[in-house]
């Protein structure tokens, strides 16, 4: 914890997956959680569930995201939660988690899939962290969620590694300009994780396989191996940590 008063997280795409590891490991630490998810409120719901059961307080919160309406009912609803049951609309940490993947190489990803992983995985944590600005608190972290992707040649995804690399560059831009604040922006980069995200090409036993051999360290990602990284991204220990690219893929990519 930076401060001895209680600190609020929002946490996009917190129904499954890797963010879904985020929202318990920052609970776990004491953190108010703002649970975003969009279709799945069920999970959603079982995510703050988990979290009331150890102890923790966490909120759910829907908003389609592939439109900056939804960027705004994000915020209508963030602003509503926080004031009814914290008295403020100030919170501590965003985390940038929600992202799709769509399309393939450069020959089959259509215009309508290009334009919706633009606005999930780009367009989207721009106007987010606009829109979070005036709420962060001196002091405060935001933390993107990359992928290993965008460090390496991934004709197969093209635009979903444009993407990724696109967020890289907001994280680079916005740790200059939000370090008079002492905000640190860093990103994490993921690499191939067992979530929804992979759940059809994991359907074939050989995909696990090959996933599992294509990190170092010889096995798929869990979320919790995400979760970690960033709790210490928020923590005090890496006061002193911003504009930082962190590899998070298990050792894909050496
Ligand atoms: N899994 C991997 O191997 C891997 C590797 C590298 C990077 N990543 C990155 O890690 C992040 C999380 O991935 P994951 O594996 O946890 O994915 P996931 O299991 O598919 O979960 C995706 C999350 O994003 C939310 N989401 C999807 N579309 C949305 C939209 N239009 N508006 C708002 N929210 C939306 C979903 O909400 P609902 O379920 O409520 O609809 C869900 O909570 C993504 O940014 C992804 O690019 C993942």
């Amino acid at each position: 914890m930076k401060t001895s008063r209680q600190e609020t997280a929002l946490v996009t795409g917190a129904s499954r997956g890797i963010g879904r590891g985020i929202a318990l490991r920052l609970a776990r630490d004491g953190v108010v959680v703002i649970v975003h998810y969009n279709q799945n409120r069920r999970a959603a719901n079982a995510t703050v569930r988990a979290i009331e059961k150890k102890g923790g307080k966490a909120f759910p919160i829907q908003a389609d995201l592939s439109s900056l309406e939804g960027v705004s009912d994000l915020f209508r609803g963030v602003d509503e939660c926080l004031k009814d049951s914290l008295g403020t609309r100030k919170f501590d940490i965003l985390v940038n988690n929600a992202g799709i993947s769509r399309g393939g190489d450069i020959e089959e990803t259509t215009e309508a899939e290009f334009d919706e992983l633009i606005a999930v995985n780009v367009k989207a944590p721009f106007f987010i962290i606009q829109q979070a600005l005036p709420r962060l608190r001196n002091g405060g972290r935001i933390i993107n969620i990359s992928s290993g992707t965008a460090r390496i040649a991934m004709p197969e995804e093209v635009a979903y590694a444009m993407t990724k690399r696109a967020l890289d560059s907001l994280t680079l831009a916005l740790a200059k300009q939000l370090a008079p604040r002492k905000i640190t922006v860093n990103t994490v980069a993921p690499g191939i994780i067992d979530t929804d995200f992979q759940a059809d090409w994991f359907e074939d036993p050989r995909a696990r396989e090959f996933a599992a051999s294509v990190a170092a360290l010889g096995r798929i990602g869990r979320p919790e191996d995400i979760a970690d990284v960033v709790a210490f991204l928020v923590s005090s220990e890496a006061r002193w940590i911003t504009g930082a690219f962190i590899d998070a893929t298990g050792g894909s990519l050496l």
